[in-house]
């Protein structure tokens, strides 16, 4: 079976300009960033190459500005709200080294900035996204862009776990073009889904969340076949008890995945899989911060409310399911986390991870995040990963493009 190339394999990089690919794409608001969790996970590998002497060039993309702009106007102008600057000082920060910022991705400003690199210095690249050619599905266009980046360096490392499911140029093109390696955060990233995906211990159990069934679905269709035990909250449980007949509501409802819904039901019984949906909700006359709510049955939504949380009863079952699991993977809140009232489902399937002494991975996004926002002790899980839609389609059993091209 292939394996990723690792960074001992690029030789002697003393002296050698670096590109780097992380993923820096954290949550910003006016400036301030929510999250610094894949800053942090981004620094070993930089300053891996940076204590060997290394010219580090870090390239990275933040959010999904539109790229016609450029096209439209002729311009390159960015759109400030999704400018790296931020992230360069907070980087700068936590790497314990000045961080020079090029404020264009392949322009003058790059050329300068990379030019002006001594040995053992890091500068990072504006939003690769401001050149449209990043995420182009033109061939061509996305190489010429490729081309550019790969001039500014001659080595080139992997190590943006969380867009390694992107078709990009920085991601896809650039390391068929320059001597590359995965870096230690891909790799990690790597060997935990391979411990998940080949002979997990057993029983093991998976945790999905979030608002949206369709998100999920090609996971679900591979792990009805793989795992033990499969629990579901979050807005996508609404789909699921719809689809057993249940009224749910105002609550999210996916009408056009019901058909899809009803056969993974089917399925998971004919595979022994157990599946375990909410007994009970916290239902609200609103979707807000301080909307009335009260618990009800999951069987018995009334129409004029939307279930927002998990409630006391499905927090103790799926407690009771993931006690004795030896392997959970976890992806997705189980409510509106963001909003206290309806933080306790979440807080309390976090909780059970932690109180478990299974092999525990909190798959990336918005779980990783509540993890912190939540303020529980990061250790306490066996892995948190940075890439929440890299995570699950390695479950889903696709190449990763972006991996693909680190591999031998
Ligand atoms: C993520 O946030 O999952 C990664 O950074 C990839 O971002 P994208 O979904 O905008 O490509």
């Amino acid at each position: 079976m292939s394996t990723l190339r690792t960074i001992d394999e690029l030789g002697d990089v003393r002296g050698k300009r670096v590109l780097v690919r992380s993923d820096l794409n954290v949550p910003l608001a006016d400036g301030v960033i929510g999250d610094d969790g894949r800053i942090r996970a981004s620094v070993p590998t930089i300053n891996e190459l940076a204590d060997q002497g290394a010219r580090v060039i870090v390239c990275a993309h933040l959010g999904r500005p539109t790229v016609f702009f450029e096209r439209a106007s002729g311009t390159t102008q960015p759109e400030t709200e999704f400018s790296l600057q931020p992230v360069a000082a907070r980087l700068g920060e936590l790497l314990g080294r000045d961080v020079r910022f090029a404020t264009d991705t392949v322009g003058e400003s790059a050329q300068a900035t990379v030019d002006g690199l001594a040995d053992g210095e890091v500068a990072l690249l504006e939003n690769l996204r401001f050149n449209a050619g990043e995420t182009s599905k033109d061939d061509a266009e996305r190489g010429a862009f490729a081309d550019a980046l790969a001039g500014l360096a001659e080595l080139y490392v992997g190590d943006g776990f969380g867009a390694v499911h992107r078709k990009h140029a920085s991601v896809y093109d650039v390391p068929q073009r320059l001597p590359h390696a995965a870096g230690g955060l891909v790799a990690a990233e790597v060997g935990v889904l391979k411990q998940l995906t080949e002979n997990p211990a057993r029983p093991y159990a998976v945790v999905l969340g979030g608002a949206k069934v369709s998100d999920k679905l090609g996971v679900i269709a591979n792990l009805l076949g793989k795992v033990d035990r499969l629990l579901i909250g979050g807005g996508m449980a609404y789909t699921f008890l719809k689809a057993q007949g249940h009224e749910v509501g105002n609550s999210l409802l996916q009408e056009d995945q019901l058909d899809q819904v009803r056969g993974f039901i089917e399925e998971a019984a004919k595979r022994d899989v157990e599946l375990v949906l909410p007994l009970d909700v916290l239902a609200a006359t609103e979707f807000a911060a301080d909307a009335p709510h009260e618990v009800v049955d999951a069987t018995a939504i009334p129409a004029d409310r939307e279930g927002l949380d998990i409630g006391p009863r499905t927090r103790e079952l799926f407690a009771g399911r993931l006690a004795d699991a030896r392997t959970v993977f976890w992806n997705g809140p189980m409510g509106v986390f963001e909003f206290d009232a309806f933080a306790g489902g979440t807080r309390a399937v976090a909780e059970a991870l932690i109180a478990s002494d299974a092999f525990t991975v909190v798959g990336g996004g918005d779980s990783a995040a509540a993890v912190r926002k939540l303020g529980l002790a990061e250790d306490g899980f066996s892995h948190i990963s940075t890439g929440g839609g890299a995570s699950l389609e390695y479950l889903e059993g696709k190449t990763l493009p972006g991996l693909a091209v680190l591999e031998d």
